[in-house]
C-alpha cells in the first residue's frame, strides 16, 4: 500500500507522544481531503475494528462522505464502497499502517505493523512500566480536587461511603497516574445542626469530660441517644439550638466538646482508610465556614440570589427548588458550605477540575452548585466540574443492604466478612494440594484478595447502577472478579519465574529485536496490550473506573487463550512468549495499582 501511493512523498510517522489511534486518525483524515476536496473538516471516525480478523482500526466515514457528496451533487462515486476504495488509496505512505482493505459497506480497515507492537511490547516488559497517556492529550498537567468518601462525624461510615472512597480513590490513582496534581479530599460532615444535641448529650451525659473523656466506642450509639433525646425533649431540642449558635460562634466549651467528637470518628475512618490501602487529606466542612458571608455577598454581586421568606436563595431554571445560601434564621447549611466550598478551590486554590463523588441523590445539588458557581464567573473555559454519581448497595434480596437485623452493615464488618471467607476458601485449597502458602501467608493473601474482592465488585460495573452486594459472586474464582484476575496474575507471574530457572530471563529476552505476533494469539494479546495507555485516557477523561476493569478482564481473557493454544515453557518460542507473559504482566500490575488492589506474585 505504502509503495503505491508513495510517490515522491516521504513516509509519515507518529508524532512523539501520539497514540497509534490518533495517529491513524490523522492518517485518514488525510486521505479523506485527498479523496474528497470538496469537503471540509470531515470527521474521519476512527475506532477499534469491531471484529478483530478484519483488521484492527476501521474508519467508519466513507457512507456518510458519500452521502455528503451526493448532498452536493457531486457524482464522483457511485457508492460508499467506492468512497472507502478512493480513501483506502490516498493513505499517505507512513511506517504504522501495513494494510488497508475496504468492506462491501464502504468501511475501510487497517493493519497496523507487528513489529510496531512487539516494539511496544518489549519495551514496557524491559522498563516494567506501562506507558501512561502524553499528558498534552489533557491540555497540560492539570490541578485537581476528588471530593470523596467524605462519612459524617458521629455516624458509622456506611456502605455508601464504601463506594465514594473506592470510586474516588480509584479516579485520584488514574489521575496520578497521568501525572496530575491531585488533591484527595475528605470533605467530612463536621459541621451542621446535629451538634448541637451531640453537644448537649455530651454535656448532660458526660459532666466532667474534661478530666474524664468518655471511651466511645460506639459513636452511633452515641448519636442515636441523642436524637431521641431531641426528639422526645423541648427543653433539649431547645437548648441544642442554642447549643448550635454558640458553636458557630466559637463559644470554647462548644468547640472542645465538637473537636472530642471529631476525634473520635476521625480514629475510626482512618482504621478504615488503613484496611483499603487509600489516603485522603481531610478538610470538612467547618472549614469553610468562615467563607461563606464572602461567598454569598459575591453571588448578590452577581444578581443571583433572591429573598424568599427571609432566606437567602439561589433559583436556577429547570430545577424545581432553589440552594439556600442563608437560612431564614440565619444559619448556614449545606448548601452554604458546598457554595462557599467550590468558591475556596476554584479561586483561592486555583484548581483546574474538580471531581465529586457522592450517590446519585445528591447529582441535582452538586449541578446546581456548578451552575452557580458558573454564573458568578468563578469557572475557565478549560475548567472542569463533575459529579460522579452512584447507585445504591443492595442485598441478596434486591433490597438496600442490611445486615439481617435490619441495621446498617458496618463497614467493618463487611471487610472483615471477606477477608474471613477468602481465608477460608484459600485454606481449602491448600489442603487439596491446590496452593502452597504458609499460614501466614495464608492470612495475608486473604487480607489482599478479600478487600480486592470487594473493591473489585463495585467498580467492576457502571457507578450509576445499583448493585447486589454477594460475598458468593465477589469472592468466586471464575468470571470478572478479583478472585479469577488476582489468580490469573499469579499464574502468569508462575511462568515467568519458571522461564527464568531454566535461564530464559524475561527483561534480558526483551532487549533483542524479536517477532512477538507470530502466532495470531501472539498478536491479539500484543495488540490488546497496546491499548492501555488510551483506556486510562478516557477514565481520567469520564471518570468511569470500569473501563479500566473491563481492560483488565480482556488482557486476562486475552491471555488465557494466549496460553491455551501457544505453549510458552520449553518451546521454541519461549524466548518471545516470555517476554509476552512479562509484558502481559506488567500491564495487569499497573491496572491493579489504579484500582487500588494489591496483587500477589504467586497464591
Ligand atoms: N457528607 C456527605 C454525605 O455523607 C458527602 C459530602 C460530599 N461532598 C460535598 N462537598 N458535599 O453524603
Amino acid at each position: 500500500l505504502a509503495n503505491e501511493v508513495a510517490g515522491e512523498e516521504k513516509p509519515w510517522s507518529p508524532a512523539q507522544d501520539e497514540s497509534t489511534l490518533e495517529f491513524v486518525t490523522r492518517l485518514f483524515a488525510e486521505a479523506i481531503k485527498r479523496a474528497a476536496p470538496s469537503l471540509k473538516d470531515q470527521d474521519p471516525v476512527v475506532q477499534r475494528c469491531a471484529i478483530a480478523s478484519f483488521g484492527d482500526f476501521q474508519c467508519n466515514a466513507p457512507m456518510g462522505i458519500f452521502k455528503a457528496l451526493k448532498g452536493q451533487g457531486d457524482t464522483s462515486y457511485n457508492s460508499p464502497r467506492a468512497v472507502g476504495a478512493a480513501i483506502a488509496d490516498n493513505l499517505p505512505p507512513n511506517s504504522v499502517l501495513v494494510s488497508a482493505s475496504v468492506a462491501p459497506a464502504g468501511f475501510v480497515n487497517a493493519k497496523i505493523d507487528n513489529a510496531l507492537l512487539g516494539d511496544f511490547c518489549r519495551e514496557v516488559a524491559q522498563k516494567g512500566k506501562a506507558p501512561p497517556p502524553p499528558i498534552k492529550a489533557f491540555g497540560g498537567k492539570r490541578k485537581v480536587l476528588v471530593d470523596f468518601s467524605s462519612p459524617n462525624i458521629a455516624k458509622e461510615m456506611h456502605v455508601g461511603h464504601l463506594r465514594s472512597t473506592i470510586i474516588g480513590d480509584t479516579i485520584c490513582r488514574v489521575l496520578e497516574y497521568c501525572g496530575h496534581d491531585v488533591h484527595r479530599i475528605n470533605h467530612v460532615g463536621d459541621w451542621g445542626t446535629q451538634f448541637g444535641m451531640l453537644i448537649s448529650h455530651m454535656e448532660e451525659a458526660y459532666p466532667d469530660f474534661t478530666s474524664n473523656p468518655p471511651n466511645i466506642t460506639d459513636l452511633t450509639v452515641f448519636y442515636k441517644n441523642a436524637k431521641k433525646r431531641f426528639d422526645d425533649d423541648e427543653a433539649f431540642k431547645k437548648k441544642s439550638r442554642e447549643t448550635v449558635v454558640a458553636l458557630q460562634a466559637g463559644d470554647p466549651r462548644c468547640r472542645e466538646i465538637w473537636a472530642l467528637l471529631c476525634d473520635i470518628s476521625r480514629k475510626e475512618f482512618a482504621r478504615v482508610y488503613k484496611r483499603l490501602g487509600v489516603t485522603l487529606e481531610e478538610v470538612g466542612e467547618s472549614h469553610y465556614n468562615s467563607m461563606i458571608p464572602n461567598a454569598i455577598s459575591l453571588l448578590e454581586k452577581a444578581g443571583l440570589t433572591t429573598d424568599s421568606d427571609g432566606a437567602t436563595t439561589v433559583f436556577l431554571e429547570g430545577h424545581s427548588f432553589p440552594l439556600i445560601v442563608k437560612k431564614s434564621d440565619g444559619g448556614f447549611g449545606y448548601d452554604s458550605t458546598d457554595i462557599a466550598a467550590i468558591h475556596h478551590r476554584l479561586k483561592t486554590l486555583g484548581v483546574d477540575w474538580v471531581v465529586y463523588v457522592t450517590d446519585l441523590g445528591q447529582a441535582e445539588h452538586f449541578h446546581m452548585c456548578f451552575e452557580a458557581a458558573e454564573k458568578a464567573g468563578w469557572t475557565s473555559s478549560e475548567g472542569r466540574l463533575c459529579h460522579v454519581g452512584f447507585g445504591v448497595v443492595q442485598g441478596e434480596d434486591g433490597k438496600r443492604f442490611k445486615t439481617r437485623s435490619g441495621e446498617t452493615v458496618r463497614l467493618v464488618d463487611l471487610l472483615d466478612e471477606s477477608v474471613t471467607r477468602m481465608e477460608k476458601s484459600l485454606k481449602d485449597r491448600v489442603a487439596e494440594g491446590k496452593c502452597a502458602l504458609s499460614p501466614d501467608e495464608v492470612k495475608s493473601a486473604a487480607e489482599k484478595i478479600g478487600y480486592g474482592a470487594v473493591k473489585y465488585a463495585d467498580l467492576h460495573q457502571h457507578p450509576a447502577t445499583n448493585y447486589k452486594f454477594s460475598y458468593d459472586k465477589m469472592l468466586s474464582t471464575s468470571g470478572n472478579t478479583a478472585v479469577y484476575l488476582l489468580f490469573a496474575h499469579a499464574r502468569l507471574a508462575s511462568i515467568v519465574r519458571k522461564a527464568s530457572a531454566k535461564g530464559v530471563d524475561a527483561k534480558k529476552a526483551a532487549s533483542n529485536k524479536m517477532d512477538l505476533c507470530a502466532h495470531p494469539k501472539e498478536r491479539a494479546l500484543a495488540f490488546e496490550l497496546t491499548q492501555f495507555s488510551g483506556v486510562v485516557a478516557s477514565v481520567a477523561e469520564e471518570f468511569l473506573p470500569v473501563r479500566v476493569c473491563d481492560y483488565l478482564y480482556k488482557v486476562s481473557c486475552k491471555f488465557t487463550e494466549f496460553v491455551t493454544e501457544c505453549k510458552v515453557l520449553d518451546d521454541a518460542r519461549m524466548a518471545e512468549r516470555v517476554v509476552l507473559c512479562e509484558a502481559t504482566g506488567v500491564v495487569m500490575r499497573a491496572c491493579f495499582d489504579l484500582l487500588g488492589i494489591e496483587y500477589l506474585m504467586q497464591i
